[in-house]
Order: C-alpha cells, then sequence, then structure tokens
C-alpha cells in the first residue's frame, strides 16, 4: 500500500513538474518527479547499507527475497555498487552516500592492476571516476591512470583494437561491442598523464569498431574475432545474443554510449553519426511499452525476458547525445526517447519494491547461457540514476 502512494505522489508530481521555463512544447515532460524518484532509489539503497553483510563482496544482482548475489572484486561488475552509491550522493548531496561510497571503493584495492579482461573501465571509471567526479578530490586520480596504463597493454597495432577477453578459446582475439565503454577511460587518462599514445589507441578503436562491428542498418554484432597476424575480422559472432545476426538489446546500448562518448572526445562527425545511427535503430524497433526485450530479434517475443538495463543505459547515453547533435529537431528527438525510456522505467512494473534490492527489475544478464535471466541487476540502477542525474542537470541547464 504504502508503495502505491508513493507511486501516485510521483506520478501527480511528474504531471506538474515538467522543465520549468521550457517554452518549447515538443520537449517530453518526464511523467515522474526526479525528486521523488531521488527519494525512492535512496530509501532502496539505504536497506542496502543496512542489510548487506560485513564482507569485501559487491552486490551484483538481487534475489527475490530481497538478499544480494554478492561477487569478488574481479567481476566486470564491481565498479556499479560504488558506482551507484557515488550518484546517490550526487543527487542528493547526503553524506552517508560519500562515506558509503568511500568504504565500497576499499573493497577495489588493486583493481586497477587486474589486466586479464578490458573491463577495467567499468570497473574503475565507474566507481573511482564517479568518486572524483562528483568530490574533485585528486587523491582518486592516480588510480585511474593506473587503470588508464593497464588498459592501454591489452592493446596491438596488428589488429588496432583492444583484446576484450582472454579465456574464450574458439577465438584468437575476441573484442566485443561492449568494450567502446572502455574508451571513456582511456580518453580520461591521456589528458590526464599527458600520454597520446592512449588516445591514438581509444580512436583507432573506435575507428575499426566503426567499419567492422555495424550491419547497414547500424545494428551490431556482439564478438568480432580478430586475426593476430593479419589483423583481419576472423568472424562476427554473438556470446550473449540470439543469434550471428541478431540485435541483443544491451550490446546496442553499449553501442549508442560508446559512440556518443567518442564523439563527445573527439568532437568528429563520423562517431557522431555512428551514434545517431545506433540510437535510431533501437528507437525504431523498440516495443510498445518501450523498454527492449533482451535481443530485438529473440524469437519468442512477446514471451521473452526484457532488459531493463539496456533501456537504462541507453536512456544516459541519450541524453548526451541530445546535446551533442545539431539543430533543434535531432536535439529534442534524443531528448524525448530518453525521456519516453526513463517515464516506461519508472512504473509499477520495472520499479523494485522492498523486500526486493534495488531500483529496477527485469534485465536480463546472458540469456544464452542462463545466468540472470529477467532479475534486478546492479548496472541497471548505475545506469538509471545517471540518466537521472543528466536529466536534473538538463532541466536545470533550461530553466
Ligand atoms: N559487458 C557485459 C555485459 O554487458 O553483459
Amino acid at each position: 500500500m504504502k508503495y502505491f502512494t508513493f507511486f501516485l505522489i510521483l506520478l501527480l508530481a511528474g504531471s506538474c513538474a515538467g522543465p520549468a521555463g521550457e517554452a518549447d512544447s515538443q520537449v517530453l515532460k518526464p511523467s515522474f518527479d526526479p525528486d521523488s524518484l531521488t527519494e525512492f532509489a535512496a530509501q532502496q539503497y539505504a536497506k542496502t547499507l543496512e542489510t548487506l553483510p560485513d564482507t569485501n563482496r559487491i552486490p551484483r544482482n538481487a534475489h527475490p527475497d530481497g538478499t544480494w548475489n554478492l561477487v569478488k572484486k574481479g567481476s566486470w561488475v564491481s565498479g556499479f555498487y560504488p558506482g551507484v552509491l557515488w550518484h546517490l550522493y550526487a543527487l542528493t548531496g547526503d553524506e552517508q552516500w560519500k562515506t558509503a561510497g568511500e568504504a565500497a571503493l576499499l573493497k577495489l584495492d588493486s583493481v586497477q592492476f587486474f589486466d586479464y579482461d578490458h573491463d577495467i573501465g567499468f570497473r574503475i571509471f565507474n566507481s573511482f571516476g564517479s568518486a572524483l567526479r562528483f568530490t574533485k578530490d585528486s587523491s582518486y586520480v592516480p588510480v585511474i591512470t593506473d587503470a588508464g596504463r593497464t588498459l592501454k597493454t591489452r592493446y596491438r597495432p596488428v589488429t588496432g583494437v583492444i583484446r576484450s577477453w582472454d579465456w574464450h578459446d574458439q577465438w584468437q582475439y575476441p573484442v566485443i561491442i561492449d568494450n567502446m565503454m572502455n574508451l571513456e577511460l582511456l580518453f580520461w587518462a591521456a589528458k590526464h598523464t599527458g600520454d597520446e599514445e592512449m588516445r591514438k589507441i581509444a580512436v583507432s578503436h573506435a575507428e575499426h569498431t566503426m567499419e567492422h562491428h555495424f550491419r547497414d542498418d547500424y545494428s551490431t554484432y556482439h564478438v568480432l574475432d580478430y586475426d593476430t597476424l593479419s589483423g583481419a575480422v576472423r568472424e562476427k559472432v554473438t556470446f550473449q545474443g540470439y543469434a550471428d545476426s541478431s540485435m541483443w538489446a544491451r550490446g546496442q546500448a553499449w553501442a549508442i554510449y560508446g559512440f556518443t562518448l567518442t564523439a563527445r572526445e573527439t568532437g568528429r562527425e563520423d562517431f557522431l553519426k555512428q551514434a545517431m545511427g545506433a540510437a535510431d535503430i533501437f528507437l525504431t524497433k523498440l516495443p510498445e511499452d518501450g523498454v527492449p526485450y533482451w535481443d530485438f530479434d529473440a524469437p519468442g517475443i512477446p514471451n521473452e525476458p526484457k532488459d531493463a538495463s539496456a533501456a537504462a543505459i541507453a536512456a544516459s547515453a541519450l541524453l548526451e547525445l541530445s546535446q551533442l547533435v545539431e539543430g533543434s529537431d535531432d536535439q529534442i528527438r534524443y531528448r524525448n526517447a530518453a525521456v519516453a525510456l526513463l517515464n516506461a522505467l519508472a512504473t509499477p512494473e520495472y520499479l523494485a519494491r522492498l523486500p526486493q534490492q534495488g531500483i529496477l527489475l527485469h534485465s536480463t544478464g546472458h540469456k544464452p547461457g542462463n545466468s540472470e535471466i529477467d532479475e534486478h541487476i546492479i548496472y541497471a540502477d548505475y545506469y538509471f540514476l545517471e540518466a537521472l542525474l543528466r536529466l536534473k542537470d538538463l532541466q536545470k541547464q533550461t530553466e
């Protein structure tokens, strides 16, 4: 009952709380009140702080009974829990989240040197990077620059790209579309170390991905295997998607986000066009309720699990994309698409309620691997909060 009262307040507040001062009636107003949604998210994670066992393990996904599945710091998701806490600090200004964020960073001791996969950006930039962004405390800088140096070691000039994984025997040099997300760390580390090589690697990775990872309609392949001698692409396949030829929802969201950040960092039109292409096909193919199924081509649609994480990642990316594109039509189009995704997520269908932990239900981690299907997964919360913060900033700018 309490939950539904809360939800009513969220809706009522949202319906009369559009971006103040925005004369343009074409701008879609959120159906929720961002402040009430922030309060709800903080309540959910306050419960996590209260109930989390005293351990170095890190929340990854939540069981329906309200307990978290905890993982080691080497997991690709280990940066998201600290990142969620730091985003709550940025959204609320409440010191308890800063204290909790600092404590969570201690769980990532030495992770900046873990070099066995490409996920160094996810682990370090979303955790320490968020801490630095929201506190400006320069003591976080060395960890992040060390992480950039580690990521750099995974690049081979012959392929022109950063290797994603080391443990799949069927591939020589696998590179997944998700890897675009790690470029943010490299661009940042290049600026802070003066190491121009890092920037060149990030640009080379994006150029090769743009050339090989996309189909003509701007949908993406999940995995490309490069030949370590010639640098040629050996095959284009999937690991987490439905089929080699399908559009895996989260992979496509990573592509939108990755090319948007690369366009921001380079100012290049071709990267911006790629981000727009990736976004347009994602948006065109969304189902009626606005939240993608785990794969846009999954054979059992509409009886397939959703992936709320893909919606949250795309929403956050689209808010940034709306600020990079020229022309008010595209600016409004991408901003409205982001708000529509958030509106779809900020509903009783997708919001968790205690004893469920976290914020967003209905994400799918790895359907073909029969893992994390239709669950609450922490990276959905991270990008949802990032999107909420970006939306609030955008609203402030246009007030
Ligand atoms: N980067 C792994 C995933 O998106 O599942």
